[in-house]
């Protein structure tokens, strides 16, 4: 079977919003979804193995005519901030993860999920996205920045094409990070009786988006013509600035609504390799890809969102266990 796409971590939260996306039965035929975990049976793709991007062996019985027209490849640890207990698990991962998904899946096109972590703390402006603006404060973002020269250099010497997305922080129903840290605690105590622990004086800046938004330029970026040999990177996010006070008081404002109190210390210190600040300028994608920039309505309707996404299953699974 050849497939027209493969998406690799498919299982997670942006994979699952991408896969909903496939939706008519013969774009399903034509899409294969890959990841350590299995996905959501509602989920589009009629072609799903559970692999470990890794185990370069275990990929190859995937494709059996290899050549797909794009892959996707979001498969990756994805946490900003990283352990050193883990940091070979996240090089074998992010690094020659995409190595073997490169050379065992063999497509036409890569796009490859990045990260705004591969720019550090840049505090006086919306960075571009250009190679001398990229400075990885942290493993995580560094091992980003290989995984975009890792595509580019096989870009270039087979002929083929390379798509690096430097993604913001995605906001949207079943997101990872801040949203549901704050969801999960304001849960287990209700009252606001316990201090939630929050960093860097609530001044951190990120560059927030929705989910869809994501999933937008994902489809542009499968899409945009290149020559044969060529690889480009976009910025992905709204081109604001939004900090973790902002975002955790928009989330607090949700939580008190449902009858929930959160009590925020924002002093705890800011941990080796977490950027300060960045914030994306995103004209090119809005150019090239057509892709607009989300409003401020749109990133905060998400932040909503996913508060009472998160709030519901907690909820659930509350009912579950009775
Ligand atoms: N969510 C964000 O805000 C954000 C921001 C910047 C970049 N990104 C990047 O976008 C991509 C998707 O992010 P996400 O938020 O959906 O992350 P996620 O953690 O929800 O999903 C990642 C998926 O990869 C799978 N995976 C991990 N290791 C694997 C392995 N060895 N083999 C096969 N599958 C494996 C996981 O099971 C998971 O389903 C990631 O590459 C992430 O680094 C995300």
């Amino acid at each position: 079977m050849q497939f027209e796409q493969i998406i690799t971590g498919a299982a997670g939260f942006v994979g699952s919003h991408l896969c909903q996306r496939v939706s008519s039965p013969s774009a399903q035929a034509k899409t294969a979804t890959l990841d350590l975990l299995p996905i959501d049976s509602t989920a589009a793709s009629v072609h799903h193995r559970q692999a470990d991007i890794r185990d370069s062996e275990a990929l190859a019985p995937i494709v059996k005519d290899r050549d797909a027209a794009v892959v996707v490849h979001l498969a990756a640890l994805a946490e900003a901030v990283m352990p050193f207990a883990q940091m070979g698990e996240l090089a074998n991962t992010n690094i020659q993860g995409t190595v073997n998904t490169l050379a065992q899946l063999s497509p036409k096109r890569i796009v490859f999920a990045s990260s705004s972590a591969v720019y550090g703390s840049v505090h006086d402006r919306a960075v571009r996205p250009l190679p001398e603006e990229t400075a990885a404060i942290g493993a995580y973002g560094a091992s980003k920045l290989m995984g975009e020269v890792i595509c580019t250099e096989w870009a270039e010497q087979r002929g083929r094409n390379s798509i690096a997305l430097r993604f913001g922080n995605i906001v949207g129903p079943g997101c990872r990070g801040l949203i549901p840290y704050l969801v999960a605690h304001a849960h287990r105590h209700p009252e606001g009786d316990v201090v939630v622990q929050l960093r860097g004086r609530g001044r951190l800046v990120r560059d927030y988006l929705d989910v869809d938004t994501a999933v937008d330029c994902i489809l542009a970026a499968s899409e945009v013509p290149l020559e044969a040999g060529k690889s480009r990177i976009f910025n992905v996010g709204s081109g604001r600035g939004m900090n973790n006070r902002e975002v955790a008081q928009m989330v607090a404002e949700v939580l008190r609504a449902q009858g929930f109190a959160l009590t925020m210390n924002f002093d705890n210190p800011v941990p080796a390799g977490e950027s300060e600040a960045v914030v994306l300028d995103v004209s090119d994608t809005v150019s090239v890809l057509g892709v607009p920039a989300p409003s401020a309505q749109t990133v905060a309707a998400s932040i909503e969102q996913a508060t009472l996404g998160h709030l519901a299953r907690l909820r659930e699974l509350d009912a579950e266990q009775g």
